[in-house]
């Protein structure tokens, strides 16, 4: 089992990615933390605890910061609905959040672990920055950190930045220059990761409670998306599990191919803040700083990400 901490945004996507990696055998979370991006701190905060109480799962959930480092705060209601459900009820938590911040949360859990932790992330990276750049002394007990954000081509908020990086460039760009291994599954590799129409009713006939949810949380994203920017590079009617590719990696990297560059985050353009700036020429001749995920094996991913569903059900 790899020891993981979660930090996220939920958001629906964010949904699927906690559902893998709180049912996959390979991992085990040891924290969940919320940051503030799809929706208020309040909310992501208040459906991380939900989705873990939902499952049956007794994990430290702690609230992160309510903002990005610098940026104000630009949610997405539009695609995760108002409560980032896409309007599926959960029922209320049955048991009480951490009394901790994310950050002293992450410091204990961290500097306690025998091994090195890994960090898995699906939101903007404002606490994972923030950690890192208070408590550089950590970085030697953090293995990687495994995120869904940035692009190498073609944003989906302007069109050369993804939400993740364009929310906190601040805290992303923190955690490029960290040191600390980084794989970043961007939009190149997270659009291929997408759920056909009879995908989506192989999950539907699953026919539990949990799939039922999923399938209407997963239709709620579709429709959101269509014609949206998530669309216009690629325009096609699908639903893609962006957030999953983040978990997935660790717990299968041959799901994945990609490719070491050097990345920076464009902080100062009134046009372009937000864009990493992936140097897959090598123009700046700089030593590479993560693993990029270029290409997404879409058929097995879903496979686990359906299997995770099915295997939850049977438990
Ligand atoms: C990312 O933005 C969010 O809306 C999704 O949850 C995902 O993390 C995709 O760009
Ligand atoms: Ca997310």
């Amino acid at each position: 089992q790899t020891p993981v901490i979660i930090d996220t945004d939920p958001g629906i996507d964010d949904f699927m990615m906690l559902l893998v990696a709180l049912i996959h055998e390979k991992l085990d979370v040891q924290l969940i933390t919320t940051a503030p991006g799809n929706l208020e701190q309040n909310q992501t905060y208040e459906n991380a605890l939900k989705m873990v109480s939902y499952l049956g799962k007794e994990i430290e959930v702690a609230r992160g910061l309510n903002k990005p480092i610098f940026k104000s705060l630009e949610t997405a209601p539009d695609f995760h609905g108002e409560t980032g459900t896409g309007n599926v009820v959960f029922p209320k938590s049955n048991f009480p959040g951490s009394i901790r911040t994310a950050i002293s949360a992450m410091y204990d859990v961290i500097s306690k672990s025998d091994v090195p932790i890994t960090i898995v992330t699906s939101g903007p990276l404002t606490n994972v920055g923030l950690l890192l750049s208070t408590h550089p002394e950590l970085k030697s007990n953090i293995k990687r950190i495994s995120m869904m954000g940035g692009a190498v081509m073609g944003g989906n908020v302007i069109p050369t930045a993804e939400f993740n990086i364009y929310a906190d460039p601040d805290a992303a760009e923190l955690v490029f220059r960290s040191g600390v291994p980084v794989i970043m599954s961007g939009l190149d590799a997270t659009r291929q990761a997408f759920l056909t129409e009879p995908e989506l009713e192989n999950i539907r006939a699953i026919n539990s409670d949990l799939s039922d949810k999923v399938y209407r949380m997963l239709k709620f994203y579709q429709e959101a998306s269509m014609g949206s920017p998530f669309n216009v590079t690629y325009f096609e009617d699908v639903v893609r599990l962006h957030d999953v590719c983040a978990a997935a990696y660790i717990i299968d990297p041959s799901l994945f191919s990609g490719n070491f560059y050097y990345v920076t985050v464009e902080r100062n353009s009134p046009l372009t803040a937000g864009t990493t700036f992936v140097d897959y020429l090598d123009t700046l001749g700089r030593q590479p700083n993560a693993y990029v995920l270029h290409d997404v094996d879409r058929e097995r991913l879903v496979d686990l990400f359906i299997d995770s569903i099915r295997s939850y059900e049977l438990a």
